[in-house]
């Protein structure tokens, strides 16, 4: 199946999820469980987001494989796999902080980032219905407008986003590396919501971004999103973006970029 139609699948599926969990935020959201640790927590919304995802995609796809931050994996027998986070930015969602997605992208190959290639990619704020899409080759959009990330700045005037780990000993450890950057550049977000942060690479909002620890179903789209949009988009030390690292920046600031976070450790 051409990656434009696999493409318009992600996307109306994300569409119908975003229209869910944007009902249940109306409602009301609790916590219904802590996952990793205290603070890595799942919703009710989380879970019945992933389900009404994995349902849709199995009735669209049924020999697809299917990898969700809630409800596992399963192999398919078509050598594509569905990579899925039906709530990106959940601690956003539940103290009602309207920066949140719906992130699905379908690759290619094992479900593991190291060795997939990403065939499309869908990132959706369902508050503010902005719309992030790409397929390989095809380039990156929001809404109908085509992306282009930022042109080439030097350290002082970058805008770099990341994330912190649910674990409070990373945690201390990206604070620390936090603290060595913070006077080299422009400043620093931290907006909780992964997918979003490489999207907004892709639209010049950010110069760049970066995070060690996060999950493949956290990145799987974003980062298609952001490498159509021209950003170059890396894991540690040369290898392919991964739980270990990813930096997505425009390609000659995530040289510098990757040289102090490497020197600086994390
Ligand atoms: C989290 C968000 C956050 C990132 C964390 C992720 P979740 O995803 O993307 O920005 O810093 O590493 O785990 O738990 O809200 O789906
Ligand atoms: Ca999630």
């Amino acid at each position: 199946m051409p990656e434009n139609d696999l493409l318009t699948i992600a996307r109306d599926v994300a569409i119908a999820a975003g229209d869910l969990a944007r009902r249940r935020r109306e409602e009301g959201v609790e916590v219904a469980a802590s996952k990793s640790s205290p603070v890595d927590i799942v919703t009710h919304a989380d879970r019945e987001a992933e389900a009404l995802i994995r349902g849709l995609l199995s009735d669209a796809r049924p020999d697809d494989g299917f990898f969700g931050e809630e409800s596992g994996a399963e192999k398919g027998t078509s050598g594509l796999t569905w990579v899925v986070d039906p709530i990106d930015g959940t601690v956003n969602f539940l103290y009602g902080i309207p920066h949140w997605a719906i992130s699905i992208a379908v690759v290619e190959g094992e479900p593991d980032p190291l060795t997939w290639r990403a065939l499309a990619g869908c990132v959706v704020n369902p508050v503010t219905g902005e719309m992030f899409t790409a397929a390989a080759g095809e380039g990156a959009f929001l809404g109908s407008a085509p992306l282009r990330v930022a042109d080439a700045v030097e350290l002082p005037h970058a805008l770099v986003a990341t994330g912190f780990s649910y674990s409070s000993d990373r945690r201390a450890r990206q604070g620390a590396l936090i603290a060595e950057l913070l006077p080299q550049v422009r400043d620093i977000r931290r907006m909780g919501t992964a997918s979003l942060d490489l999207c907004f690479v892709a639209a010049g909002r950010l110069n760049a971004y970066f995070e060690r620890g996060l999950s493949p179903w956290d990145h799987a789209a974003g980062a298609l999103v952001a490498a159509e949009a021209g950003a170059a988009v890396r894991g540690w030390d040369g290898a392919a973006a991964s739980k270990e690292f990813i930096l997505a920046a425009e390609p000659t600031l995530a040289d510098r970029l990757q040289d102090l976070v490497m020197k600086t450790g994390v």
